[in-house]
């Protein structure tokens, strides 16, 4: 099988290599990989974040594994060029509509996480995050009001399609899990909200084992930190999703810890940690490449029908954990390639 290995910007080339020893170790000669450009590496090299053959190459593999992009030189590009272009664009190409999350606490770092450790301990959660729609991809530009003052704006709207399908992930996963999903919105202000709660509620129809329930996107930021534990299944839309998700990565101990999937209609999909290219740390060895890690153990299980070996990488991080390596992230010294080590020893 075919891994596009797409290491990006930043900390993304020292966290890939690690996922990919590990890979190479479970694995052996069943996956092939090739490699290509994507971000700020691609724009520099090709003038473009995306290029052809890198959008090639995701649509050839089986899987894709990504690092992370974002890189300090290019924020000042015409936003096309951008290097987060590239991964809203693989998005968007593939039709990667279905962002898992999960975030669950290692008992081994329950004093890394931010929040008590009787409440840390109780989180297990997976939030569902819409990918291809919202303000993200709605019209957007700057424009002069009429008296000469400059204005940016991003539409937000969802229509009643995308709704179904990432409820219907949301509700499937639930119900593979404590079926009890929590659909985010902000019904109370917005009409893009209205409309997802109205069709999230038309979609429970067919669910009727999982329990569902509502809750406005401020009341869900401080109930994940007042009480996680409270939380099986969160389905949400792309921008809040983008930051609850952050939020529940420290809430398990770091961002450094949280793998990602996102998958299309035939559970194609592409693996990302949630963090990103961390330019402040990148070249150092301070990066946590578990999230890389767990990112590859989820490639193996949703995407290439691997679950034994995801199981076994899930079991070596932990262990690893319990070893007592940490990263900086987690108050720790080991370095990225020492704590990859500590997971290939594990295994
Ligand atoms: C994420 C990231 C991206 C997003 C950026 C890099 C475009 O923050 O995957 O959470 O906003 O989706
Ligand atoms: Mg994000």
């Amino acid at each position: 099988m075919l891994i596009a290995l797409l290491p990006g910007d930043g900390i993304g080339p020292e966290v890939i290599t690690q996922a990919r020893a590990v890979l190479e170790a479970v694995c052996g000669d069943r996956l092939t990989f090739e490699e290509a450009l994507v971000g700020g590496a691609a724009y520099k090299a090709k003038g473009h974040p995306l290029p052809p053959e890198t959008l090639d190459l995701a649509k050839r593999a089986d899987a894709i594994l990504f690092g992370a992009v974002g890189d300090p030189d290019c924020d000042k590009l015409e936003r096309r060029f951008r290097p987060e272009q590239a991964i809203l664009g693989l998005r968007k190409e593939l039709t990667l509509f279905a962002n898992l999350r999960p975030a669950k606490l290692f008992p081994e770092l329950a004093d890394a996480s931010a929040l008590r450790p009787e409440v840390a301990a109780r989180i297990d959660l997976v939030i569902i995050r819409e990918l291809n729609g919202d303000v993200y991809f709605g019209e957007k530009g700057m424009r002069t009001t009429a008296d000469g003052r400059r204005e940016g704006y991003d539409i937000m709207s969802y229509n009643e399609d995308e709704v179904a399908r990432i409820a219907r992930v949301g509700f499937e996963t639930a119900r593979a899990r404590g079926r009890k999903l929590c659909s985010v919105d902000k019904a109370n202000v917005l009409e893009t909200s209205q409309l997802w709660r109205d069709v999230v509620i038309e979609v429970s129809a067919d669910y009727p084992d999982v329990a569902l329930s509502h809750m406005y996107v401020d009341n869900a930021a401080m109930q994940l930190v007042r009480d996680p534990g409270q939380f099986d299944v969160i389905v949400t839309g792309n921008l809040f999703g983008d930051i609850l998700s952050d939020q529940a990565s420290m809430c398990v101990g770091s961002i450094g810890m949280l793998p990602s999937a996102s998958l299309d209609a035939n559970q194609k999909g592409l693996y990302e940690p949630i963090h990103g290219s961390a330019p402040d740390i990148a070249g150092q060895g301070k990066a946590n490449p578990l999230a890389t890690i767990l990112s590859a153990a989820m490639m193996l299980r949703y995407s290439l029908g691997m679950a034994a070996e995801a199981d076994r990488i899930e079991a070596a991080v932990a262990k690893a954990l319990a070893s007592g390596a940490r990263s900086a992230d987690l108050g720790g010294t080991v370095t990225t390639s020492q704590m990859g080590a500590a997971v290939l020893t594990a295994l």
